[in-house]
């Protein structure tokens, strides 16, 4: 493989290959990869720095790869990816899910957009530059949590993107800090995006596997968790946990997720995956609950 790629290297450097410049970049890396394996295969100077990995509430190195593979995952598994699919994830935070998927998605593309303007500058600094194929844009967006300053109110945003224009749309830990009207917008927006044969996959705190009282597993036995009260006439079909910070953590009901999908044209592919966060879960997959869409109509 090495000795390929030096070699069309090599024709390259003396102007006698007619080579595109994807390929030369594609062959780039891969003669990269073999030379410089460490380098690739970790690649520190993707991953934030401790205190910027800080705000995400992320402490340990350990919690970045964690929540990265396992996205990786239920991209591959439930939401079909493909080295060529045409990704868009909704509010990328510091690009810990896109961080794996440098891996996968070689020849498509990866679209992020974000509220938090200096996690988008990193993200321009540092991933774009290493891999232009991934993209991040910064969207001065309200959120009484993450960007009390914001400018735009979510549920009247438009995602900057054409219609039709991915394969897969998805949200990590984003649909668990938006509240219901925005959460409905993102869906409609999400349907609008997606090719009619693609896929989206959100994750949410469902409040169908919460139980007051249920002893949660360590990290989301906290008040930030405990889904205790209702908020904005959803009636027990959407809950927060910190009253004073709606936009902290938020729940929703299935049905309520299930209504707003169908009036963005968008249907459950399949029965949510549990998440473990609720401890009431016999089987679970990841950590949040997870809902996989498709547009209604579409073969499967
Ligand atoms: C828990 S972090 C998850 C970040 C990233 N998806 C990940 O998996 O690492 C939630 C992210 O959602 C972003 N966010 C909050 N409200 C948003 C909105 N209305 N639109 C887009 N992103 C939003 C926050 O700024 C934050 O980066």
């Amino acid at each position: 493989m090495l000795q390929r790629a030096t070699a069309v290297l090599d024709r390259v450097r003396r102007g006698v290959s007619s080579r595109s410049p994807g390929d030369i970049r594609r062959l780039k890396e891969r003669a990269d990869a073999v030379l410089h394996p460490y380098r690739i295969a970790y690649e520190p100077d993707l991953v934030p720095p401790p205190k910027l990995m800080g705000e995400e509430g992320i402490n340990v190195l350990e919690e970045w790869f964690r929540w990265a593979e396992e996205w990786s995952m239920l991209l591959r598994v439930y939401g079909r990816i493909t080295r060529s699919s045409r990704v868009l994830e909704i509010g990328c935070g510091l690009g810990r899910t896109a961080f794996p998927l440098r891996y996968v998605v070689v020849d498509g593309t990866y679209d992020g957009f974000e509220i938090v303007q200096h996690k988008v500058a990193f993200l321009q600094r540092t991933f774009h530059k290493a891999y232009p194929n991934f993209r991040f844009v910064w969207a001065d967006i309200h959120n009484t949590f993450y960007n009390p300053e914001g400018q735009i109110r979510a549920a009247d945003y438009t995602f900057p993107y054409d219609d039709g224009a991915f394969d897969i749309v998805y949200a990590a830990s984003v649909f668990t800090h938006l509240l219901p009207e925005t959460a409905a917008r993102y869906l409609a927006e999400a349907a609008r995006v997606l090719k009619p044969d693609g896929r989206c996959l959100v994750s949410f705190f469902l409040l169908d596997n919460y139980r007051t009282n249920h002893l949660r597993p360590f990290m989301f036995a906290r008040r930030e968790f405990a889904f205790e009260h209702q908020y904005g006439g959803y009636g027990d079909d959407f809950a927060i946990a910190v009253p004073d910070r709606p936009e902290e953590t938020t729940a929703y009901r299935l049905r309520l997720i299930e209504r707003f999908a169908a009036q963005a044209g968008l249907a459950l592919a399949q029965p949510p995956i549990p998440g473990m966060w609720s401890g009431t879960a016999s089987t679970w997959v990841g950590a949040q609950d997870l809902v996989i869409l498709t547009k209604l109509g579409a073969s499967g």
